[in-house]
């Protein structure tokens, strides 16, 4: 059983959940990392080793599952969570009348019916825990619809609204809920393709995954809301409210997934 701080990750095998963990373990914290893929888990316990960390599939889309993974990891940490990171999640780019109807659903069913189960199952263990934070990762696409990624894009809205409503309720019992929106961040959910056409500088410049876990450490210290990464997207929001039109179009000339680029 043990005294340390404790954090539950999902989508910890994955880019910016593995870069969490391994801060995490840097920072002396107790980790249960959790992920859909069995073999990328098995490599990141080869590489974390399993002092203070414990690993185990789950689907976060499986309420039931989530429970499983929630009560044995509590069995550790005398029911103590003091972050829930939600951070697993996938993505398709295309048209969204070209994309199959199945993958609409898919990518609905993990980001953001899986977070709710996630909050939903956790919240007596941050209920338990003082001053514990509920974090997931929206998206700077949760700041204005994008074009290509459709269902992703309001996925990640619907983070971005649910975050903003239980931190109001979770605030009587101590918990705060926050979320982080990044840019485009370096992980196997970027293509190739699209990196090496991504410019050098500004808020679409490619930001290492280590940067979102620093900004993990940083929120459990801070009562902010929205974590923007890189910070200069906190301006292309307001942008949005002043003109979604003309936003728009320049997101069309100049976005990451711009279908004229
Ligand atoms: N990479 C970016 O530029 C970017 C930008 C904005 C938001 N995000 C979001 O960041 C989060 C992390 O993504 P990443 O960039 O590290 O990508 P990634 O693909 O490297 O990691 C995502 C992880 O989620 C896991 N996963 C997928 N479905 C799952 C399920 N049903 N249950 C449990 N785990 C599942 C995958 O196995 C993978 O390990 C996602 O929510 C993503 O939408 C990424």
């Amino acid at each position: 059983m043990t005294e340390l701080k404790t954090i539950f990750i999902t989508g910890a095998a994955g880019g910016m959940g593995s870069s969490t963990a391994k801060l995490f373990k840097e920072k002396g914290w107790f980790i249960g990392c959790y992920d859909i893929n069995k073999g990328n888990l098995e490599n990141l316990e080869k590489e974390l080793g399993n002092n203070n960390i414990i690993y185990g599939q789950l689907d976060v889309t499986d309420k039931g599952q989530f429970e499983e993974c929630l009560n044995s990891f509590s069995l550790k940490t005398k029911n103590k969570l003091d972050i829930l990171f939600n951070n697993a999640g996938i993505t398709e780019g295309g048209f969204f009348e070209e994309i199959p109807y199945q993958n609409h659903i898919n990518i609905i069913n993990i980001n953001i019916i899986g977070v709710i189960n996630g909050i939903y199952s956790a919240s007596k263990l941050l209920k338990n825990t003082p001053n514990s934070l509920c974090i997931s990762t929206s998206s700077s696409s949760g700041i204005m619809g994008m074009e290509m990624i459709a269902t992703y894009s309001a996925t990640k809205h619907a983070v971005k609204g649910l975050t903003e409503s239980l931190s109001a309720e979770f605030s009587r019992f101590d918990t705060r809920v926050s979320d982080i929106l990044p840019g485009v961040i370096d992980t196997p959910m970027i293509s190739n393709e699209i990196k090496s056409n991504l410019p050098k500088d500004g808020i679409w410049r490619l930001i290492s995954s280590s940067e979102i876990a620093n900004t993990v450490w940083e929120s459990y210290h801070s009562n902010k809301i929205h974590w923007y990464v890189p910070r200069e997207l906190e301006a292309l929001e307001k942008q949005v409210a002043e003109s979604p039109e003309k936003t728009m179009e320049k997101l069309k000339k100049s976005g990451p997934l711009s279908s004229d680029s």
